[in-house]
This record gives structure tokens, C-alpha cells and sequence, in this order.
């Protein structure tokens, strides 16, 4: 193999110096030989496979797997662990991790001797937050991911998680599904590790990575227990040595045509709002324009064509067998750009095929003929909102009503299990203070209905709130107001009985007050006392950008391309 530069790497351990000899003793140490006349490629395979997280479970055994991959390509594999980011049991919510875990591939790409990555992860934050650190670092990278989980039967029917844990909860709050049903909903609800199996964050996020060249073409979408995951993880290996030698690092992907190829892929899938949060970042770590209505033009022009839960009818299992990520740009044809790289470094014109199965609907026949998510502006929203249209209440897209408004979700979660508050099914249930800043924008967004409407058949209302919302959700709920609350935003200033309007096909997102009045009341709002905060948690809070960012850190963007250059360490005595 040739190759026009140097090995990253070979900063390390050519030369006879002291230091090259302390380097290559400290490997060979750990069984590793290393000759630098014969570089070969180190690849670390940043491992978040943790017990505490059974959706990144799996990726235990795929390390291994891409470790012999890597070594049959000539590569030296080292497996990194890495903080593990898990959506069910992290609190108060693993977004607030998400740039702590960029930090850790970036330092961990700076200060040792590796010439390119592999992430591997699966839980809704893991990828993102790899890959943001990953592009920082500009080391060429491959993601393994883990893959949804099988699904688990209950009274005949497939769980899809967590669409089912949402469905479930609001049969309980009606009073629909007894202690029994939900004692066993529960026993059927644990069926293994692997992450959700409906199209949620995790899904939507590996599938929309797929498209933009970081996973292996057809590898995003067999389940964690899928005989061809061992295989995959292998050719990710190998994968990963060759864009060493090639010198494909993430910038040769994430470029303005790649992030147009992403949006369409997640227009395509009526995906998870939270992608569009992490594209905006992932942008901003390579100084790349982004407005939130980037992703509103994409889905005027993109039929959803994945007809999977929470939007549509069928889980993964499906959507692979129908050819998964090859089927979908392939059927999406003309909208997108099949000369756009793929992870191996092919154009992404050799993997395409047509679907094979009812989870891809046709162009002539899609589950929605566009417009799966709407960008929002207004009073309300200076700075943008968002909506997914495709698991929204078609009668409450143009919806005037009163505010309820919730300053924290004790308050919320308290409220609205009480039998004595009835806001009326006309209301607007607005949640204030859960963004970025102010909470680690947790997925708080899909406010609960009140027991009291819920119980008279109420299952949908609309929301609003600076929080998130889960992608295996749905609901009439916008998220991602910006500016939030926390730092003064509008959503912090309304009080109960206001008129809110939404109006979908404006874009629009207001409430009935006059300038001079959101005036006098922006003018009395003060701060809510700070929480005292220390540590991680308080260098988030002092760093956090607003939802039309990322939610990033302000000092891990990029806000010119000199910016992102990646300033290596000073190789000497440590
Ligand atoms: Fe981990 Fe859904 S909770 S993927």
C-alpha cells in the first residue's frame, strides 16, 4: 500500500529517541509490536458498551469483531472505553452528556497516537456525540452500531419500543388498561438489549448517518441479534484501515451536499426531531451554514416513505427487510445525489437496490406526500420551533387556545395526574424552563394529557415547550422553542389564559399579545434563582447554545473554517 503522507501515528514512534523508544516499549508492553518502518494504521475503537445501558450492550462483542477486522487489514486495533450514554436511566437526561462524550473522542483522538476511529454506539446520544468529537478530530471514522432490539408480544401484538410505552401509558391515564395488563405489559417489555425498535432517536440517527457515509451501506438496520452483525463489524474494521490509507476523514462527507442527503433521508423517514438537533451541531463543528428551516424545505419536497412507528405501521425488522437504507435513496430516486460517497468510499450509485417490502412504501404511494416536519417562527419562537407533522393531529394544526403554563416538570407531572384539573381539551399545555440552559433540554416535551381529559377520550392536545420530545413519541407537540425560558425566551413570559395561535401552514407560532406588552413583561422577568450547580453540569449550563445551534458548547463549534483545524499536542517527555 501506498500513501502520500506519514501515519499520524509515526509522530510517536519513529526515530530513536527516547521518547520513540519510551512509545514503542509502552505498546509493546501490552503485546503490541510496532515498527516503524513498517507503519501500520492504529485504529481506536471507542467502546461504550456498558451493562447500565442495555441498548449499547451489544457493542461489546462488535469491538472484537471490528478489532480482527482491523488486524486483517493490517491495521493495530485498540479498544477505548468511553462513558456510556444511556436515555432510560441517565438523569436528568443524557443530552446533557451528549458534548461530554465529543469531548472525551476528541481528547482521546488529540493526546494519543491514533490514526483513525471507530465509534461504536447505539443509544440515541451515543452516535451524535462520538461523531461530534470524531469531526472535530477530523480522523477519518467508521460507526458500528448496535441495531434495534426484537420485538417483545403482548395480547397478540408486537411491542414496538418505547411507541408502545407511550401507547400503553396513555391506555393507564384513561383508565383503559387495568394493574394486570400493565403488570404484564411490563414482563413483555423487556425483550433484550439492543435499542429501540420503532423509529426513534436512535433509529432515525444511525439510518441518517448511514446516508451520509460514516456507516457501512445496509448496516445500520439488522437487529443487535442479526447473524450479519458479527460480519459487518468485521468489514467496519477493515473499512477503517483503507480510509486511513485513503485519507476519506469526516469532512470528505459531511459536506453542505451531504447534510442535504442527510435531511432528505430523515424527511424520508418522518424520523426523530432530536436529528435535527444534532445535525445542527454537527455542522457547527465544521463551520458549515445552518438554519433550522434547512430541514422544513427538505421535507416539502420528500414523501415519508418509511412506513414505521411512531408514523407509520411496521417496526425495523421491517424496514430491513425491505432493503433498509440502499431501498430508501434508492426509491427516493431523483431527490437525491447518488454520487455522494458511502463509508467504503464508494458513490452511493453502487449499493442502491430497490425495496423489497411493505415498510418502504412507494414514491407513487407514500405514507405522507410531504412535509413531515415544520419549522416554526413567531413571537413565540424568534428563533425557531419545531414540529413533526407526520405523528401530529391533523385537526390541530391550525389551533387558537388558552395557556397552561408549567414552569417545572414536578408541577407538570402533578398537575396533570390530578383528578381536579380540567384545562379544557381546547388548552394549550406549555412547558417553560426545560431547554438547553435550563434543564439539559430533557425529552419533557410530550406533556401528559390531564387524567381528567384523557379519561373523557382526549389523546391529543397541542404543546409547547424548549424541551425535546422522544422519536418513538408522538403528538401534537413543538419543541426545540428557541430562545428558551431559562434565558428570558418568550415561552418564559406567558401566563395562564393567553391566546396561543399555531398555524402549521404559516409556519406560525404566537401568542395574541402586542409588542409593548411582551415588552413590559420581558422588562419585569427575572432569572429563576440559580440551581447550584457544580462541575459538569455548570460548564454545560455557562456553555449551552439554544436549540437552533445544536444545543452544542459554544467553545466546541466552529465559527469560521480556520476554526476547525484540530491543534495536535506537542509530542515529548509526558
Ligand atoms: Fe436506547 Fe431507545 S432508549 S435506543
Amino acid at each position: 500500500m501506498t500513501f502520500s503522507k506519514p501515519l499520524r501515528s509515526n509522530a510517536w514512534f519513529a526515530g530513536s529517541t527516547e521518547v520513540a523508544l519510551m512509545h514503542r516499549v509502552a505498546l509493546a508492553n501490552s503485546g503490541i509490536t510496532v515498527d516503524p518502518a513498517h507503519p501500520r494504521p492504529i485504529i481506536g475503537i471507542l467502546d461504550s458498551s456498558s451493562a447500565i445501558n442495555p441498548c449499547n450492550l451489544t457493542l461489546r462483542a462488535r469491538g472484537e469483531d471490528a478489532a480482527r477486522g482491523v488486524r486483517e487489514a493490517g491495521g493495530i486495533a485498540l479498544i477505548l472505553p468511553t462513558i456510556t450514554l444511556g436515555e432510560d436511566l441517565m438523569k436528568p437526561t443524557a443530552m446533557l452528556y451528549r458534548a461530554l462524550l465529543s469531548i472525551e473522542v476528541e481528547e482521546y483522538a488529540r493526546a494519543y497516537p491514533l490514526d483513525g476511529l471507530i465509534i461504536l454506539g447505539n443509544c440515541d446520544k451515543s452516535l451524535p456525540g462520538a461523531l461530534l468529537g470524531a469531526l472535530s478530530a477530523n480522523l477519518p471514522t467508521i460507526i458500528v452500531n448496535g441495531g434495534p432490539r426484537p420485538a417483545g408480544r403482548f395480547r397478540g401484538a408486537d411491542l414496538g419500543t418505547g411507541t408502545a410505552l407511550w401507547r400503553a401509558t396513555q391506555q393507564q391515564r384513561a383508565g383503559t388498561l387495568d394493574a394486570e395488563g400493565w403488570a404484564g405489559f411490563e414482563r413483555a417489555l423487556a425483550c433484550g438489549p439492543g435499542s429501540c425498535n420503532t423509529m426513534g432517536t436512535a433509529s432515525s440517527m444511525a439510518i441518517v448517518l448511514e446516508a451520509l457515509g460514516f456507516l457501512l451501506p445496509g448496516s445500520s438496520t439488522p437487529a443487535a441479534d442479526d447473524p450479519r452483525r458479527p460480519g459487518q463489524a468485521e468489514a467496519a474494521g477493515r473499512a477503517a484501515v483503507r480510509a486511513v490509507w485513503e485519507e476519506r476523514t469526516p469532512d470528505h462527507y459531511l459536506t453542505r451536499e451531504g447534510l442535504n442527503l442527510a435531511l432528505t433521508t430523515l424527511a424520508a423517514l418522518g424520523g426523530s426531531t432530536n436529528v435535527a438537533l444534532h445535525l445542527a451541531a454537527l455542522a457547527g463543528r465544521r463551520a458549515l451554514d445552518w438554519e433550522p428551516e434547512a430541514l422544513d424545505e427538505a421535507s416539502r419536497g420528500t414523501p415519508v416513505l418509511a412506513d414505521v412507528e411512531p408514523g407509520g405501521r411496521y417496526l425495523l425488522a421491517e424496514f430491513d427487510a425491505a432493503g433498509g437504507v440502499p431501498a430508501l435513496l434508492h426509491t427516493l430516486g431523483d431527490l437525491i445525489d447518488p454520487t455522494l460517497p458511502s463509508a467504503d468510499g464508494l458513490p452511493w450509485s453502487a449499493h442502491l437496490r430497490p425495496a423489497d417490502g411493505p415498510a418502504i412504501a412507494p414514491r407513487e404511494a407514500p405514507v405522507l406526500a410531504g412535509g413531515a416536519f415544520a419549522v416554526l417562527r413567531g413571537n413565540l419562537a424568534p428563533r425557531g420551533a419545531l414540529l413533526r407533522v407526520s405523528t401530529a393531529g391533523s385537526d390541530l394544526l391550525d389551533h387558537r387556545g388558552p395557556a397552561v403554563v408549567f414552569r417545572d416538570y414536578a408541577t407538570m407531572v402533578a398537575r396533570c395526574a390530578d383528578p381536579e384539573f380540567d384545562p379544557g381539551e381546547d388548552a394549550v399545555l406549555v412547558l417553560a424552563g426545560a431547554g438547553p440552559v435550563g434543564a439539559g433540554m430533557p425529552e419533557w416535551g410530550v406533556i401528559p394529557i390531564p387524567v381528567t381529559l384523557a379519561r373523557r377520550g382526549v389523546t391529543d392536545m397541542v404543546r409547547l415547550s424548549d424541551a425535546r420530545m422522544s422519536g418513538t413519541a408522538f403528538g401534537t407537540c413543538v419543541v426545540h422553542i428557541a430562545p428558551e425560558a431559562a434565558i428570558g425566551g418568550p415561552l418564559g413570559l406567558l401566563l395562564d389564559g393567553d391566546m396561543i395561535h399555531l398555524d402549521v401552514a404559516q409556519r406560525s407560532l404566537s401568542v395574541d399579545l402586542g409588542e409593548a406588552e411582551l415588552a413590559r413583561r420581558a422588562a419585569a422577568w427575572r432569572p429563576a434563582s440559580a440551581p447550584d450547580l457544580r462541575g459538569w453540569p455548570l460548564l454545560h449550563s455557562t456553555h449551552v447554545l439554544q436549540a437552533d445551534r445544536g444545543a452544542d458548547l459554544d467553545f466546541l463549534t466552529a465559527p469560521t473554517p480556520e476554526h476547525t483545524s484540530f491543534r495536535e499536542p506537542v509530542i515529548g517527555l509526558s
